[in-house]
């Protein structure tokens, strides 16, 4: 994809970061740079910073950085091209009409969100109307679930017959190419390269955005035929991200009831909104994801999980309550009794009751004391202590510690102890708790720094030492790619050591050297980083903003109007050039072996060369 002539850069020159940012979270001024809590992890005090001199951000806490396009994609959740539309409109920058790969685009999301409407009433058809064997037998499954018509309706349910290729056919018919249905993930091609439907035999769920577009499908078998997975399910596709979506968020957003229950399964949201329960979603068949807490963050600050009351779905309600928390979401637990999920819950116990336990759903927290006081015969001493070991621990869990002072009074007054013992232990546990995430935290930066285990730059592990040349050459360059000219007869792509710097410096050249710019100036990192991941994004941001600002201070200094002094950036170029040669040079002969320092317990800090960069990362850590 390729946009014209500076139209990307017109996106970020018309779109203010600090304005667009602030949309989202209140920017603050701290000294010379603009600060506020990051939005993509929960922090107290803010890392996450604005740059306006180069447009971008960067958050010191979790790495994530950007330009404002980046920005958009990751608090909105949105694509590339959604995130340059957005911003386009807000400025009211016309897209430009010629930019084909672009339309192209659009076009066959276009086709595909039609295409799957076609589908779905093609199944919901089936499953009304289908006048045979199989068609009494899925309508009698339903009947057995206990779904209603309207229900079925409602939800736009439907079958997909056992036939091979009917649903192909019939979309083919309607002009819909093979490429297309493939794309959709409705069709796939047999070993002979014949096309055959990918659902069939199922039960289908349309799975429909908030905007009301039928995106994926979820298929189940029906009871009895048995043959394969119980639940097949679209995989990303141009229109489908499994991660960014929630079942029946299109119907639980319009929702009165002012939080969200989150279940595991479509069944379970079906019958709970059946049930009147209408603020009801689910994940699509994985853990909630970071982006889906962020999505449902945007509609609601409170949710209650009603997971199964298995082993797996105790584990995923904690990566929920993680997640959700995270995002700044209350949790609270439905505890389900002796039903295996909600929609069993339902069909045994009707919706008066459970109407009754969700007036007031139990913390996460007493949930899970709950689960270890049941698990232990506390009449017998032994049992006795350890319960009370493991309620100190899961309340040493808590981050605030107000919070664990009321639940440590509960505790003291359930097991008949003195409260100070109690809470004493609690803090114990919290402190060494405490302790271990900050030297994790210490060691995993540590790690970074010497390029050990950096998984975005895998190989930087080879030489730390050059690594952090190349950085900050790139970083350099990019804030100032008037420079490219006078460094380009020096620095060539073969003098960066890892692959993933090496890539950056390609992308830079030929964005610099495309005939679309007029001259090197006119550089911008929207032109690359399109071509990066989000992660990788974030790197780069971290080289220009963090890497130069030292040498523009300098450059500064030397000055004294303020102004940057531009032969200072040239000089520091072209030394850094030099030294990376120098550098290059010396790693040739040293040789280092890559195993024999990741085997080593201590090797990465021994590796790191920079005594003094240790120090100062151990001090910014503790403040
Ligand atoms: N799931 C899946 N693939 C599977 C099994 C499950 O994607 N092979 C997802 C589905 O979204 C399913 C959810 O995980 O709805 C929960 O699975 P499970 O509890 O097994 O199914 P139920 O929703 O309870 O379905 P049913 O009541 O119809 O058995
Ligand atoms: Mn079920």
């Amino acid at each position: 994809m390729r946009f014209p002539d500076g139209f990307l850069q017109e996106i970020k020159f018309r779109n203010d970061i600090e304005d667009i940012v602030s949309r989202y979270v209140p920017l603050k001024q701290n000294g010379s740079r603009l600060v506020a809590c990051c939005p993509f992890h929960s922090e107290k005090t803010p890392s996450f910073t604005v740059y306006k001199d180069t447009k971008s951000y960067y958050c010191f806490g979790c790495g994530a950085g950007g330009d404002v396009i980046y920005f958009m994609m990751a608090i909105e959740n949105i694509d590339y091209l959604t995130a340059v539309t957005k911003l386009a409109d807000i400025a009211k920058i016309p897209i430009p009409e010629d930019d084909s790969e672009y339309r192209d685009k659009m076009i066959r999301q276009k086709r595909i969100i039609e295409l799957n409407r076609e589908a779905a009433l093609y199944f919901h058809d089936n499953l009304i109307s289908l006048k045979t064997d199989e068609g009494d037998k899925v309508r009698e499954y339903l009947r057995k679930r206990g779904l209603k018509n309207a229900t079925i309706k409602h939800f736009g349910l439907g079958y997909a017959t056992s036939s091979w290729n009917s649903l192909t056919k019939y979309l083919s018919e309607k002009g819909y190419s093979k490429d297309e249905q493939r794309a959709a993930f409705l069709c796939g091609v047999t070993k002979k390269g014949d096309y055959t439907d990918y659902f069939r035999g199922r039960l289908m769920f349309p799975i429909i955005e908030p905007g009301g577009n039928v995106i994926a499908f979820g298929g189940r078998v029906i009871e009895g035929d048995g043959g394969g997975k119980k639940y097949l399910n679209s995989s990303d596709t141009p229109v489908f991200k499994k991660s960014r979506n929630l079942y029946a968020l299109n119907f639980a957003k319009n929702s009165k009831r002012g939080y969200l229950i989150m279940c595991e399964g479509y069944m379970d949201v079906i019958s709970m909104h059946q049930a009147g329960f209408t603020n009801t979603v689910a994940t699509l068949g994985t853990a909630v994801t970071s982006e889906q807490a962020r999505i449902i963050s945007k509609y609601t600050n409170k949710v209650v999980l009603a997971y199964d009351s298995d082993d797996a779905g105790k584990k995923a309600m904690q990566k929920a309550h993680g997640l959700l928390s995270e995002a700044g979401i209350e949790v609270k637990v439905l505890s389900l009794d002796d039903a295996k999920d909600p929609d069993e819950f339902i069909n045994k116990y009707g919706n008066k009751i459970l109407e009754n336990y969700l007036v007031k759903p139990k913390g996460y927290v007493e949930t899970k004391l709950d689960g270890i006081y049941t698990k232990y015969d506390l009449d017998n001493p032994e049992d006795r202590i350890k319960a009370l070991n493991e309620s100190c621990e899961e309340i040493s869990l808590i981050n605030s510690e107000i919070e664990r002072e009321v639940y440590g009074i509960k505790l003291a007054e359930k097991f008949k102890i003195s409260s100070d013992n109690i809470i004493k232990e609690i803090k114990r546990q919290a402190a060494k708790r405490l302790k271990k995430e900050k030297s994790d935290f210490i060691n995993g930066e540590l790690r970074k720094i010497s390029g050990y285990g950096d998984r975005i730059n895998p190989d930087a592990v080879k030489s730390p030492a050059a690594v952090k040349i190349e950085e900050a050459i790139l970083g350099l360059l990019m804030q100032y790619p008037e420079f490219y000219g006078d460094t380009k007869y020096i620095l060539s792509e073969d003098m960066f050591i890892t692959e993933f710097n090496k890539k950056i410096y390609t992308a830079f050249k030929n964005a610099v050297e495309d005939n679309s710019l007029i001259n090197e100036a006119n550089f911008d990192t929207a032109l690359i980083t399109k071509d990066f991941s989000p992660e990788e994004t974030g790197r780069i941001t971290k080289m220009i903003v963090a890497n130069t600002a030292n040498v523009v201070n300098i450059a500064r200094a030397a000055n004294s109007n303020n102004n940057v002094n531009i032969n200072n950036i040239k000089n520091t170029l072209e030394n850094l050039v030099e030294s990376l040669k120098e550098q290059n040079k010396i790693n040739g002969e040293k040789n280092i072996n890559i195993k024999e320092i990741a085997a080593a317990d201590d090797g990465f800090v021994k590796f790191i060369e920079n005594k003094r960069l240790q120090e100062q990362l151990k001090k910014d850590i503790k403040r």
